[in-house]
This record gives structure tokens, C-alpha cells and sequence, in this order.
């Protein structure tokens, strides 16, 4: 795109992180289109860390084909990625324009700073649960969608090895080159790295995939390393008003690190006779951590999810987490819905597979209390 929107995330990451030669100047990244062509999508092409290691050989994270039933889902084909490949490959060229004559004494402040109605959030929300299967992937998916289609800049950070995020918005973890791994331990790795557009406008993520298995391991022997991911974060709270990191269904360094990086904490609960289970080692987990690494760190809320209305089991569930939690239980409770399995082997949210279904306008619904709780 030739004017590129200055105030995009994708513009914004380029303008935090200036380029070290000036082809990065005429290839910078670029919005994406708002509206999905037929035509099925363009790999989002990363050329990473990894990639160049690899000199020759530019990696590919394709993307599925547009889902027949997603309708205001934009195509990645003008990627941070895909521009940085184009980058690559063409050889060095016209000088960066001379910046003008500034005071030295005096610190001229950052472009994103000059823009005071473009500030970000910044808010980081670990979405915590160490049970599987409760619903943490699927909210901050859809929680992401219906922030960011209320005009919030999102980042989602997949945290789990198993990557069901980034599949979840359509990526291939085998195909993903460089991912949350690299960010977290290699230095020279940064964040436009390893931002993927989705095909969501204003929702971009930060995939994994099995890699991440191993860094609970390496991560022992760091230094600080129950800051990692907080210090990986800190530029993306430049940019992004909310920032929501999908936790891997343990306790361990992991989550540890998400919890210390967080302003605060949902927890995805599902309506079930053994929601409660646990529940006293999680909050014990965010007590010790407020505690210990970050006292900031707050409980935002819980989040009912699966209730299946008609059954008079889920109701009691859902009315004695009420009683336990009172305020802290969001007042939007996520129903049971087939759309939310058939959204993810689509790759795209519930808002955009299923934009006018009680699934859908439950996130929107959340999103909105997010938002009140958030400022
Ligand atoms: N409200 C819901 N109704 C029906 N199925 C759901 C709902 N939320 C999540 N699921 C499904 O339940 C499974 C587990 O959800 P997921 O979000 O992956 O949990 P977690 O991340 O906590 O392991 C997935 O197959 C997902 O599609
Ligand atoms: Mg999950």
C-alpha cells in the first residue's frame, strides 16, 4: 500500500523498533486491507532470526484459505512478514532521508509519543487456568476479536506449546519459524520479529508451537527469569491497548513468568461439578506472585464458560461460583455452542465464523466489561 496508515499497529511496531538500513525505510510495514478478495489469501511469509540463520532458505507460515463463512476478515497479504521477505531480497538501495538537526541535550521523544490520542492501553491480561479444556484459548481468541472489533489494538501471545492459538487463527505451528521461544530467549530476536497479522484488522499475535516445551527447561538456569516475558512485553504496551496472553494449562515457570508480566488475571472457569477444583491453588499461585514479582498484579475476573442452560447442574454451578467469587464473576457467562469448535478448524473467531450468534455477542458482551474493569 502506498500510505501506509500511520497509526496501525504494523506502522506503529516499525516506528518502536527503527530500521538499521534504509531498504526497511521504503519496505515499511504496511495496514492490512479490511475486506477479505475471493481470491484465497497469500502465505504470511516470515523471514526471521531462524530464516536468515538459514540465509538462503526464507521460511513460510501459510495461512489457511479464507473461511467460506468469514466475511469481514482481512487477508495478511501485505504482512510486516511478508514485506520483510520482499525486503530481503532486494538488494541495498537509496539512502534514508536526513532526519532534521535536533538538539542533543534535549531528548526528543519517541514518534509514538508525539501522538498523545494514539497512546496505548497497554494492558497485559494473562489468561490463566491450570486445568485444560476450560475455555482459556477460545476467550482469548474471542475476547481478542470483540476488543479489537470495538476499535482496541490487540496483541494475543500463545504461551502454551501446544499452540491452539495460533492454529486457532489459522497458522500451522509446524511452519512457524520464529515464535514466542525465540522472542523470550534469544536477544537478538525482537518483537516485530515475531508479530503475525491475523486475519482479524487490529488483532496480531504472537504464535508458538512445540518449541516452547523446552523452555521451561532453559529458562531455569536464566537470570531473572521469571521477567522474561514481562521485558519481551514492555514495547508492545507502546502499541497495543490490551494484550492478552493465552497460558498453558500448568502452574510452572510459564505462567509464572505471564503472571509477572500481567496486569491482570481472568480465569476461563467452566461450569462443571469440578470447576471449583483448583481454584485455591490458583489463587494461592497470584497471591505469590503479587507478593513476590509483581505487586500490581490484580484478579480482573472470572469468567463462567460451557454453561449448558438447560441443565439444572450447570445453573447450580454457575450460581455457587457466584457465591464464592461475588463481584469478581463477570456478569457475562459464556454458553455451550458447537460454533466455537467449528470457528477454530475454520482459523478464524466466533466473530467472524459466526458474527450474529449468541457465542459471538457473549465475547462482545465480555469485551465490554473487560473494558470498564481495564480503565
Ligand atoms: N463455550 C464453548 N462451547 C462449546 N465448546 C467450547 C466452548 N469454549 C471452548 N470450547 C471447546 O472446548 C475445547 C477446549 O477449549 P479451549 O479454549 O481450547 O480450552 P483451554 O485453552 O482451557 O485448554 C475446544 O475444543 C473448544 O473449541
Ligand atoms: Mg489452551
Amino acid at each position: 500500500m502506498d500510505n501506509p496508515n500511520p497509526y496501525s499497529s504494523q506502522h506503529l511496531l516499525a516506528e518502536l523498533f527503527p530500521p538499521d538500513d534504509p531498504l526497511e525505510e521504503s519496505g515499511s510495514l504496511q495496514d492490512r486491507p479490511l475486506q477479505a478478495p475471493a481470491a484465497a489469501p497469500a502465505p504470511v511469509t516470515k523471514a526471521g532470526p531462524r530464516a536468515r540463520r538459514a540465509s538462503s532458505k526464507s521460511s513460510k507460515v501459510p495461512v489457511k484459505g479464507p473461511a467460506k463463512a468469514a466475511p469481514a476478515v482481512a487477508t495478511p497479504a501485505a504482512t510486516p512478514a511478508a514485506t520483510a521477505t520482499v525486503r530481503s531480497q532486494v538488494p541495498a538501495a537509496a539512502p534514508a532521508p536526513q532526519a532534521p538537526v535536533s538538539d542533543p541535550t534535549v531528548p526528543s521523544p519517541a514518534p509514538w509519543e508525539q501522538r498523545e490520542r494514539y497512546r496505548a492501553l497497554g494492558q497485559v491480561v494473562a489468561v490463566v487456568n491450570q486445568k485444560g479444556g476450560v475455555g482459556k484459548t477460545t476467550s482469548t481468541i474471542n475476547l481478542g476479536a470483540a476488543l479489537a472489533e470495538q476499535g482496541s489494538r490487540v496483541l494475543l501471545v500463545d504461551f502454551d506449546p501446544q499452540g491452539a492459538l495460533s492454529v486457532g487463527l489459522g497458522l500451522n505451528p509446524n511452519e512457524i519459524e520464529v515464535s514466542i521461544y525465540d522472542l523470550l530467549l534469544d536477544r537478538t530476536v525482537s518483537l516485530p520479529q515475531v508479530v503475525v497479522p491475523s486475519r482479524v484488522p487490529g488483532l496480531d499475535l504472537v504464535p508458538s508451537n512445540i518449541d516452547l516445551s523446552a523452555a521451561e527447561v532453559v529458562l531455569v538456569s536464566e537470570v531473572a527469569r521469571e521477567q522474561l516475558l514481562k521485558r519481551c512485553l514492555e514495547p508492545a504496551q507502546k502499541i497495543y491497548d490490551y494484550i492478552l496472553i493465552d497460558c498453558p494449562p500448568s502452574l510452572g515457570l510459564l505462567t509464572v513468568n505471564a503472571l509477572t508480566a500481567a496486569d491482570s488475571v481472568i480465569i476461563p472457569l467452566e461450569c462443571e461439578y469440578f470447576a471449583l477444583r483448583g481454584m485455591a491453588l490458583l489463587m494461592d499461585t497470584v497471591a505469590k506472585v503479587q507478593e513476590r514479582l509483581n505487586p500490581e498484579l490484580r484478579v480482573m475476573g472470572i469468567v463462567a464458560t460451557m454453561l449448558e442452560a438447560r441443565t439444572i447442574h450447570g445453573r447450580e454451578v454457575l450460581s455457587r461460583v457466584g457465591e464464592k467469587f461475588g463481584d469478581k464473576l463477570f456478569k457475562t457467562v459464556i454458553h455451550k455452542t458447537i460454533k466455537f469448535s467449528e470457528g477454530s478448524v475454520a482459523g478464524v473467531p466466533i466473530l467472524n465464523y459466526a458474527p450474529s450468534s449468541n457465542g459471538a455477542q457473549e465475547y462482545r458482551d465480555l469485551a465490554r466489561e473487560v473494558v470498564g474493569r481495564a480503565s
